[in-house]
């Protein structure tokens, strides 16, 4: 089996290949002068991408991911159909149709935000990108989305992976935390886990959100005197939550402060905002950031396996 991947996840395509021992092929992105994009798949990776099942990592962010990953879907659909046609008549024009077996891993799915309807009219984003995407794969592979039961009933299989695991063990060898936080309700699931994986205290806060620059935390009594504190959330993007939440630690005696995410998409001069609040940001290379440290794909590699074994398909 194979994994292919465009111009945003090439790194972590690589990590994902490693981990399950298959070959990376990256596939020909390029820009016409317009800004519009190109995709092709190289001539000698048609064969690769025809033989066996294959795994597309792609992003669906920033929007221009969205675009790509949707052209490099309908080129390997083409290709694995058999439908070769060109104006130059190169190679084959036809080839038997190999059949379903294009599986789209998203690192960082885009749009996710908008996972609800807050008011009348509005679209619910992370659906929408879910159907259109859904329309072209065979299944999806997506890691640590905020809210995945927006993704509930679309027309393929998914399995949703985590990089939790990884955190957890990052953590655990370059803060040895006695304690972890998750700065809103929203990240109960996934800090939890890396505090019962590395055996340390857990609490979290409350949060509301005022607009998208500003958040308040409920005050709460946290047992953080005297101990190293990891935050640990799925994405960090203003880093607004984290500063705030790292204050109160500081306030309530923490000696050291970390965020840790799987998404780090770091907007607006955040990690200089973040280093004024906290000793280290650790994030996972799901998309392309200062703070890579944490590999995402074992993460990937077992939402593969799951899917694959779902699908009925041999994995090895
Ligand atoms: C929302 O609930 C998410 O889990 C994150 O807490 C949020 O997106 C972080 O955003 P920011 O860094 O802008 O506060």
């Amino acid at each position: 089996m194979v994994v292919v991947s465009g111009s945003n996840s090439h790194v972590l395509a690589q990590q994902l290949a490693d981990a399950l021992g298959w070959e990376h092929h990256g596939l020909e992105t390029r820009r016409f002068p317009d800004t519009e994009g190109y995709i092709r798949i190289p001539t000698e990776v048609i064969e690769a991408v025809r033989s066996e099942p294959v795994v597309l990592v792609s992003n669906t962010f920033p929007d221009s991911g969205i675009v790509e990953t949707l052209l490099m879907l309908e080129a390997l659909n083409d290709v694995r159909h058999g439908q070769l046609q060109n104006l130059r008549e190169i190679g084959p024009q036809s080839l038997p149709d190999v059949g379903k077996g294009i599986l789209l891993a998203i690192p960082y799915f885009g749009y996710s935000r908008q996972d609800k309807r807050f008011k009348p009219g509005e679209a619910i984003s992370a659906r929408a990108i879910g159907q259109l995407l859904s329309s072209r794969c065979d299944g999806l592979i997506v890691l640590d989305i905020h809210a995945p039961q927006v993704l509930e009933g679309l027309s393929v299989p998914i399995a949703f992976t985590s990089a939790m695991p990884e955190l957890a063990n990052h953590l655990q060898t370059t803060v040895e935390p006695d304690f972890i936080l998750s700065p809103d309700k929203g990240a109960i699931d996934r800090a939890s886990e890396v505090a019962q994986t590395i055996g340390c205290e857990f609490s979290y806060l409350e949060k509301t959100r005022i607009d998208a620059h500003t958040i308040v935390h409920k005050a709460k009594n946290l047992d953080v005197a005297g101990k190293r504190v990891a935050i640990v959330d799925d994405m960090i993007a203003t880093g607004g939550t984290i500063c705030r939440a790292a204050e109160a630690l500081r306030n309530q005696g923490a000696t050291q402060v970390h965020a840790a995410c799987s998404h780090g998409l770091f907007t607006g001069g955040a990690i200089a905002r973040l280093l004024r609040y906290v000793d280290g940001v650790h994030a996972t290379g799901s998309l392309a950031n200062a703070r890579d440290v944490i590999s995402g794909g074992p993460a990937l590699a077992r939402g593969v396996h799951e899917l694959l074994e779902g699908l009925g398909l041999d994995s090895q």
